[in-house]
């Protein structure tokens, strides 16, 4: 199994912390991070201290037990950097799962006060952090919270409901259907799903069917990282770009990736 096949959200954290030396890595993961398809560059910072000792001062709703701390940056304000934010965060958040660490997406259900008094001041140029990633080791069994988000099942749109191709059919190409199914079972806030994609031979669009939150941005930049590390393990590399001539739906179009080495 693939980190993306491995990961899903751990809301119940172990008592224990993850020990200096992970720490360690975990700061070297955040150094490496790259620039986003948008090309900003986030800093990431890990925060410890405030949250392991003092999870309710930082999760107002009390969602996530245990100890855990939280990998957070400072973002412009507006959707191209948002997704930015979300793809950087969630190939980071891939990276943990080697490591063994679990994470969570927390977008709005944290004290933003509490986290950015733990954070370096960045308030500079309109930017705000758009959700937090929590992280910490998985706890044994689930919290009740875990059902009542996914069920006893954890619950994805059918495949054809959500990828299609240049003529809105249903995709067959079995190596298609393999890089999409990482983008399925992508997390997004409140499980949503709200990613559409149209792969157009050479040229894979990305559609978002609603954009009403903020929030929706990371759940793009997020299915993005998806698509790209699993497009890569199929040997198909590319670009993200703009395409003006993408296909028009009454979706809200964000993204290509143009694959260079495709017939
Ligand atoms: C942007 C974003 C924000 C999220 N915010 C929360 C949150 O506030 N609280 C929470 O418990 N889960 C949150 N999640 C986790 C989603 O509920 C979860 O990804 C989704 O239900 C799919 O489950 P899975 O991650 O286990 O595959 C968030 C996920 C994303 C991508």
């Amino acid at each position: 199994m693939d980190s993306i096949e491995r990961r899903k959200s751990v809301r119940k954290y172990r008592d224990n912390f993850i020990e200096a030396e992970k720490i360690s890595e975990i700061i070297r993961i955040l150094e490496e991070a790259e620039t986003g398809p948008g090309g900003n560059y986030i800093k990431f910072e890990f925060i410890a201290e405030n949250l392991s000792g003092e999870v309710k001062n930082v999760v107002t709703y009390g969602f996530l037990s245990g100890r855990y701390g939280a990998i957070a940056g400072w973002v412009s304000d507006e959707p191209y950097a948002i997704i930015d934010y979300g793809y950087i965060l969630e190939k980071i958040a891939l990276n943990l799962v080697d490591l063994d660490i679990g994470t969570c997406w927390l977008g709005g259900s944290f004290s933003k006060r509490n986290i950015i008094e733990a954070m370096e001041k960045d308030r500079s140029l309109n930017k705000s952090i758009p959700a937090i990633l929590a992280v910490g080791y998985e706890g044994e069994g689930r919290r009740i919270r875990d059902f009542l988000i996914s069920g006893t099942k954890r619950k994805r749109k059918d495949f054809d409901e959500t990828f299609f191709t240049g003529n809105f059919e249903k995709i067959k190409e079995n190596y298609k259907r393999e890089i999409l199914e990482g983008v399925r079972w992508a997390p997004s806030a409140m499980n949503k799903q709200p990613v559409r994609v149209i792969w157009d031979e050479h040229r894979v669009h990305f559609y978002l069917v609603d954009t009403s939150l903020k929030m929706r941005y990371l759940d793009m930049g997020i299915a993005m990282s998806h698509f790209e590390l699993k497009a890569a393990a199929n040997g198909i590399k590319g670009e993200w770009k703009i395409d003006e001539q993408a296909t028009l739906t009454n979706w809200t179009y964000m993204y290509t990736y143009d694959i260079s080495n495709i017939e």
